[in-house]
């Protein structure tokens, strides 16, 4: 396939065209370095430049405090669902609250489990993940050092409208909504992302942790589990994931150029709403997994009213440039992942698809 589809794929996602053309350029010969981004040292001057040009860019982006360190580590999200409560838990002897909303942060308790005590201080299991629990209905624990959430559930397509209110610091996953609209850091103990949806290409993990939180990690775990260690060597205690940090320096300039992220959030609320119109006005063809309230902006998860019909509708989508529309194989159905990068143009056209696929099949 020569020409680019509308790429939908829940991560590793869609990246911006021209950060795509940018990287291609520079790889053969990386501006004043004689050599690829592939070739040099992590501890060459040039890739120096380059680790604390992102850290500067996702610094002004996300309006970081100075007393959080900004680390790019590796093994994704799920390494991070056990390194805080190895780090965090064990060794200072408290709990961590948790707030179950979806696939992943189900999976986020139950990795914690294995580090230490753990408090499920809510969970929509019975009721399918559908939403998030208000603040009233969140009482965090006497004996927890945070509390911790899923801004965006990526499978269930349902997303925190804003931040809970707790009386405990947040540990955030934002793997995937990372950039797509500003954060209170101020509310955070920790926020990580991986890259791999919103950030850059898989591979990188963003972490942003407060001074307090990286005081408190295990400075006798081994090493490249310990975030004291992590931070003190300024994510460089063994080789990190150069490619990866070099190209989210390049989307955060990207994002930076677009206007900020007040820009994409805008951008992005207005691109979920092409779809989730076209979705309400179907008379019940495309059915929502979460409720209203809820429903992502940047996963929109979506059924039609049979298997047969789902399969259909990918199928034919694709000779529209429409791809990777297929659900989690979890869930099954449809999920159209809009991240930033997703240009609008995408968007309609799969809309323009949407009801002209109900029009003929309802
Ligand atoms: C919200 C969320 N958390 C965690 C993960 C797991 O990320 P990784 O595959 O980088 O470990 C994902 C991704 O697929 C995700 O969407």
């Amino acid at each position: 396939m020569e020409e680019r589809v509308y790429n939908f794929s829940a991560g590793p996602a869609v990246l911006p065209v021209s950060v795509l053309k940018k990287a291609q350029e520079e790889l053969l010969c990386l501006p004043g370095c004689g050599a690829s981004i592939l070739e040099i040292s992590h501890r060459s001057k040039q890739f120096g430049e380059i680790l604390a040009q992102t850290k500067a860019n996702v610094r002004e982006l996300l309006n970081v405090p100075e007393n959080y360190k900004i680390m790019f580590l590796q093994g994704g999200s799920i390494t991070q669902f056990a390194l805080l409560p190895m780090n965090i838990i064990r060794n200072t002897n408290k709990a961590g609250d948790y707030i179950v909303t979806g696939t992943w942060s189900k999976k986020a308790a139950s990795e914690a489990k294995t580090q230490g005590k753990v408090n499920v201080i809510w969970n929509g299991q019975d009721e399918k993940f559908v939403r998030k629990p208000s603040d009233a209905e969140l009482q965090t624990s006497a004996d927890a050092a945070y509390c911790y959430y899923c801004a965006n559930e990526t499978i269930e397509g349902i997303q925190f409208p804003t931040e809970p209110n707790v009386s405990v610091p947040l540990i955030c996953d934002a793997s995937s909504e990372i950039f797509s609209r500003p954060v209170q850091m101020e509310k955070y103990g920790v926020l990580f992302a991986c890259a791999q949806k919103n950030a850059g290409p898989a591979g990188v993990t963003l972490v942003i942790m407060r001074d307090d939180f990286v005081e408190m990690s295990g400075a006798d775990l081994p090493s490249m589990f310990s975030y004291k260690q992590l931070a003190d060597k300024d994510s460089m205690l063994n080789t990190p994931p150069t490619f990866g940090i070099y190209m989210m320096k390049l989307v955060t300039e990207w994002l930076k150029e677009q206007g900020g992220l007040e820009v994409m959030r805008q951008k992005n609320v207005e691109k979920a709403q092409l779809l989730y119109d076209a979705i309400d006005a179907s008379n019940g063809f495309y059915r929502v997994h979460g409720n209203k309230e809820f429903r992502s902006f940047m996963n929109v998860s979506f059924r039609l009213p049979t298997e047969e019909l789902d399969k259909k509708f990918q199928e034919e989508a694709k000779a529209f440039k429409l791809a990777s529309l297929g659900g989690h194989r979890s869930v099954g159905g449809e999920r159209a992942s809009i991240y930033n990068a997703m240009p609008r143009e995408g968007v309609v056209a799969l809309r323009d698809f949407m009801v002209d696929f109900a029009k003929k099949n309802a």
